[in-house]
């Protein structure tokens, strides 16, 4: 390491992920075929209506975009409906730009941030460890994955700016009920933001998962984060947004370089909006894809999480490295969950039917070479 890195302000951050790409993988396991089930994204893609906005856009692209996002956060709202004005929205460039700019917005050094494993946390503490602020964890009840409202107001003190609420939860798939949401709002104090991470709302169908967005409506201080990685299927493109009451978001947005979000991603987001039945269709698709690989993992007498989400966190008797590691020897990527803690937990996205009738056949291969 170079002397300027041994800085300890610098040092902790210096840990990084070069996550292998799929094609280097299928040189180094020498498979036919990666399958990449480890992102949770929308193998169906994205709306043919954005791809042609795309290619329309191409063209211009030696002129810089507009200078506002007006019209991305106008077609938002055209979606959410509810009476939100683009003043409630602020767009970036993914949603883990969006958990960017409010770490920014919020934490300097010594601020606290609750967060509650396991959770999405690598991604939660990049945002908020370089800005000198700290994590605190308090963990989801064992076992069930449950939302604990009462330890996590208890972890509240002076310091505490931000707490963050991934609803449904990456990596267990399970939903914070509205009467859980409603207790941790209703103890929030003044100097507290809650961030409630959504991107995986469209999937979910349980009639008790909050309205969040009414919280917002309401003034409180809540900023919920939504992306256009997951549902609508644009995960290459890196877009996001958060929903705040207008002081919130407009604080956010200041923060925005000029010319903040490029042409492609503008005329893609707003074409993606206009075609709804796309999404819905995605929706049911992954649904319906969940579901089978549930009922497999129920005939391989698998264990699982009732997930709310297009992924499922499942465990069997193999470590979760050694499991992940056989299915990378077969081209199978999935995300092994031993730094959140759980040394036997696999999180699996759910993909095309073909794709995931292999990936059952191969985990049914690996799991009776164990048996035997
Ligand atoms: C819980 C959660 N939040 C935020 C994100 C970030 O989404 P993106 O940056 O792709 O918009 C992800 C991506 O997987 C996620 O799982």
């Amino acid at each position: 390491m170079s002397k300027s890195l041994r800085n300890p302000h610098i040092e902790p951050f210096t840990r990084v992920d070069r996550r292998i790409a799929p094609d280097d993988i299928r040189q180094l396991q020498g498979v036919d075929r990666v399958y990449q089930m480890a992102n949770n994204e929308n193998p169906l893609g994205p709306s043919p209506g954005v791809i042609e906005a795309i290619r329309a856009t191409a063209p211009t692209l030696s002129y810089y975009p507009q200078f506002s996002d007006v019209a991305l956060r106008q077609a938002i709202c055209g979606v959410l409906g509810r009476g939100l004005e683009p003043e409630h929205i602020f767009t970036g460039c993914s949603g883990f730009e969006a958990l960017e700019l409010i770490a920014r917005a919020f934490l300097s050094p010594g601020d606290e941030v609750i967060l509650s494993p396991p959770t999405f946390s690598g991604a939660y503490r990049k945002v908020i460890e370089p800005l000198g602020a700290r994590v605190i964890d308090v963990p989801l009840a064992p076992e069930s994955f449950r939302y604990r409202p009462d330890a996590v107001l208890r972890a509240v003190s002076e310091s505490t700016r931000l707490i963050m609420l991934c609803n449904p939860n990456n990596p267990t798939g399970t939903i914070t009920p509205a009467d859980a949401m409603a207790e941790l709002m209703r103890g929030l104090p003044d100097h507290v933001i809650l961030v409630a991470d959504e991107v995986y709302h469209h999937f979910v169908d349980a009639p008790d998962f909050p309205d969040s967005i009414q919280f917002a409506l309401d003034d409180k201080n809540i900023i919920i984060v939504h992306s256009f990685s997951k549902a609508y299927g644009l995960a290459g493109m890196r877009l996001g947004y958060g929903i705040a009451k207008p002081a919130i978001a407009n604080y956010i947005a200041g923060l925005h370089r000029g010319f903040h979000q490029n042409k492609l991603a503008l005329a893609a987001g707003i074409a993606a909006c206009q075609d709804q039945a796309h999404v819905r269709r995605c929706v049911d698709f992954l649904r319906g894809e969940v579901a089978w690989l549930c009922r497999q993992f129920d005939r391989l007498d698998v264990k699982y999480w009732k997930p709310a989400t297009n992924f499922i966190m499942f465990e069997t008797r193999l470590g979760a490295e050694d499991l992940n590691q056989q299915l990378l020897e077969r081209g199978f990527l999935l995300r092994a969950q031993t730094r959140n803690n759980m040394p036997y937990g696999l999180r699996v996205s759910a993909s095309t039917r073909e794709d995931n009738q292999a990936f059952i056949r191969a985990l049914e291969e690996i799991l009776s070479a164990v048996a035997t």
